[in-house]
Parts: structure tokens; sequence; C-alpha cells
């Protein structure tokens, strides 16, 4: 198996665009397959932004150490991801906003993807080396196994600290 970062991380996007579409054709009625789709679709995606923001974004800038290098500006961090997941992690199946969550989460999702694909991937494979990505690669399936795989939010049924 390949440890090189581009090819895990579209694998990652292969496997969320294949639980996209069984998300998009699922039977509407089908409240409880709808509602662990979308639980599995944020589980990952919330592991995948994870990984891109804190593990492979600050190991490629530290590669290159130039935050003006061309195969920075391709980055765009996952906070509008994490907040939408967190929106629909909220609101669970029965809520009338859930459906409209989850088409605002998967659009963005799958424009974001298509864009780190034409766009960031290509800059990082030619701005570094083979072994540098294998390295990365590595170190993102380590992370995988302890990163967060719930939105920071509040998690219904776990009781919350009081506001400070
Ligand atoms: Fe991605």
């Amino acid at each position: 198996m390949s440890t090189d970062a581009i090819v895990l991380l579209k694998q990652e996007h292969k496997e969320l665009l294949r639980l996209f579409k069984a998300y998009r054709t699922a039977d509407p009625g089908d409240r409880a397959v709808r509602t662990d789709l979308a639980q599995h679709i944020v589980h990952d995606l919330t592991i995948h932004s994870y990984l891109v923001d804190e593990v492979l974004q600050p190991m490629v800038a530290a590669l290159l150490n130039d935050p003006a290098h061309p195969a920075l500006q391709g980055f765009q961090d996952h906070k509008a991801i994490d907040r939408l997941c967190e929106e629909v992690a909220e609101r669970g199946g029965a809520d009338p906003g859930f459906e409209h969550g989850m088409t605002a989460l998967l659009s963005a999702a799958v424009q974001q993807m298509e864009r780190e694909e034409r766009e960031w991937f290509p800059q990082l494979r030619s701005a570094l080396g083979r072994k540098d990505l294998q390295e990365i690669g590595l170190r993102l399936l380590a992370v995988r196994e302890t990163a967060p795989r719930h939105p920071p939010g509040p998690v219904s049924g776990a009781p919350q600290g009081a506001p400070g």
C-alpha cells in the first residue's frame, strides 16, 4: 500500500464521495438509513479536515520553510466544512433543517475536494519529493488513529461544562 500523502488523501476523497452518493440516493423516507449515513459522513469528514489542516498543512509549511512558497497558495482550510459538520451533528435527522444542512455540507465538501485535486495537490506534488510525501503519509496514517471523530460542538446526551 502506498503511503504517499496525496494518494492517501485522494483515497479518502473517493470514499467520501461514495458515501455522499449513498446519502443522495438513499430512500428519502428511510430516516434511519439517512441519519446513519449522515453520521458516517460527519465522522469521516471531521477526521479528514483534521488531517489536512492540522497535520498535512503544517508539515508542508515546515518542509518548504517559506510562507510565500507557491505550493502553499492552493491551501484552503476546512473551517467552513467543520462548521457545517457541527450544524448537522447538532440537529439530528428529525430536525426540519437537517436535509438542508446536509445538502450544504455535501456541496461545500465536493467543491473543496475538487479544488484540492485540481490545484493544491499538483502544487504539492511538484514542490515536494517522493520521500517527503511518503513521510507525511505515514504521519497521516498514525494521526488518523487518534484524530477527533466528532465536531467540537455539543454532543447530544453528553453534559457540557457550565459556560464560562
Ligand atoms: Fe480534502
